[in-house]
């Protein structure tokens, strides 16, 4: 009972195309739908209404303590959710908007507190994905939307991956092909001075501090004893049913690991890349998530690499690791959420 709309993100008059307005009537309603952006799909509702916020979170199996971003499509709406929005928050909203870069802001408490999940602040986030801006348009609410994946999957990034994780769970999904990005966005936190990435994603630490300066990383990020701040950051994420591993060492490694392995009965996956694509002969099953020369290849295919090894039926997956670089921390942050943290020397 999932509907499934598909729709050209390139057809001129968006708002006006029947897909569109159908997806936008459920939202209305109460209903919950899914949509491209331009990082990966969301799970959209109704952000003032309590019962759509509520829905959201069981397809999802999402907890509760867990906020959700909500997207806008012009200044006016964001104007509508916060109390301010002071010079350096405007000058990232100049810069970076519409595009995949969320701001958390004072709360004028507008939104569904299940949304905020109690907090005083707000997550907002303004897509450049011309079929979430015009459901946002047509539907002429703010609409909440966590990525549109059961909790502890990898986000979805086209939308076969919702359709396996919520058919019969929500109303519809519009089907516009492929994410650009194919990382989340990054949540910055403009409540503190300098502002705080509370997760990395498409836009980086690099152009976040040409843009206004000082840029602070919150320590629940990289340090085991501090709980982050973005409360979803502290959840496992992103796991395929393998066990994974990051070896940073890279090939040579990667070979004795899987050689250790040979009497274990177990299937041996390995993550790649274009580069390295014939290097594994030995192993049962080799991904090549994109061109280690062109990170942001990477991060478009990362998510549905994590989902395929599922198809594969492994046991383990080594993993290559990435620079951190631009986007490669935020490859690297969802690789080691994927890992639970597994790291081999
Ligand atoms: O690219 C994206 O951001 C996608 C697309 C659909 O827009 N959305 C997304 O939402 O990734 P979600 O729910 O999967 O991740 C939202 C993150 C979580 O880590 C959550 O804890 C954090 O943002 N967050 C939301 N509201 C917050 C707040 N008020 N304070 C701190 N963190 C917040
Ligand atoms: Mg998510």
């Amino acid at each position: 009972e999932t509907q499934v709309w598909r729709v050209d993100p390139e057809a001129v008059d968006l708002e006006q195309t029947p897909q569109i307005k159908a997806a936008a009537e459920k939202l209305v309603r109460g209903e919950i739908v899914a949509f491209p952006t331009e990082t990966v799909y969301g799970l959209g509702g109704n952000a003032k209404l309590r019962d759509s916020v509520q829905k959201i979170y069981e397809a999802k199996g999402r907890p509760s303590d867990n906020p959700l971003i909500v997207h806008v499509a012009n200044l006016e709406q964001v104007r509508a959710l916060c109390t301010e929005i002071h010079p350096i928050a405007k000058k990232l909203i100049d810069t970076f908007w519409p595009g995949p870069l969320t701001l958390v802001l004072p709360s004028r408490g507008e939104v569904s507190n299940a949304v905020t999940a109690g907090l005083p602040t707000v997550a907002v986030r303004m897509p450049s994905h011309p079929v979430a801006r015009a459901l946002i348009l047509a539907s002429g609410l703010p609409i909440a939307a966590p990525s549109a994946n059961s909790s502890g999957r990898p986000s979805p990034t086209r939308a076969d991956h919702v359709f396996h994780d919520l058919d019969g769970k929500i109303a519809g999904i519009l089907d516009g092909g492929e994410t650009g990005v194919g990382v989340e966005s990054t949540v910055v936190d403009c409540t503190t001075t300098p502002i705080t990435i509370l997760r990395p994603g498409g836009i980086s630490k690099e152009k976040l501090i040409e843009a206004v300066g000082a840029v602070a990383d919150d320590p629940g990020l990289t340090r085991l004893d501090q709980t982050p701040k973005a409360p979803g950051m502290k959840y496992k994420h992103y796991a395929p049913e393998a066990m994974m591993y990051l070896v940073p060492a890279g090939k040579d490694r990667i070979h004795e690991l899987i050689a250790s392995q040979e009497n274990s009965g177990r299937t041996i996956g390995v993550l790649t890349t274009e580069e390295n694509r014939d290097s594994y002969p030995e192993a049962d099953a080799v991904l090549v998530c994109g061109k280690r020369s062109k990170p942001e290849t990477v991060a478009h295919h990362l998510f549905d690499v994590l989902r395929s090894f599922d198809q594969k039926k492994v046991d383990v997956i080594y993993s290559e690791t990435f620079s951190e670089n631009g986007i490669g921390k935020a490859v690297m942050n969802r690789l080691s959420k994927a890992a639970g943290g597994r790291v081999v020397d």
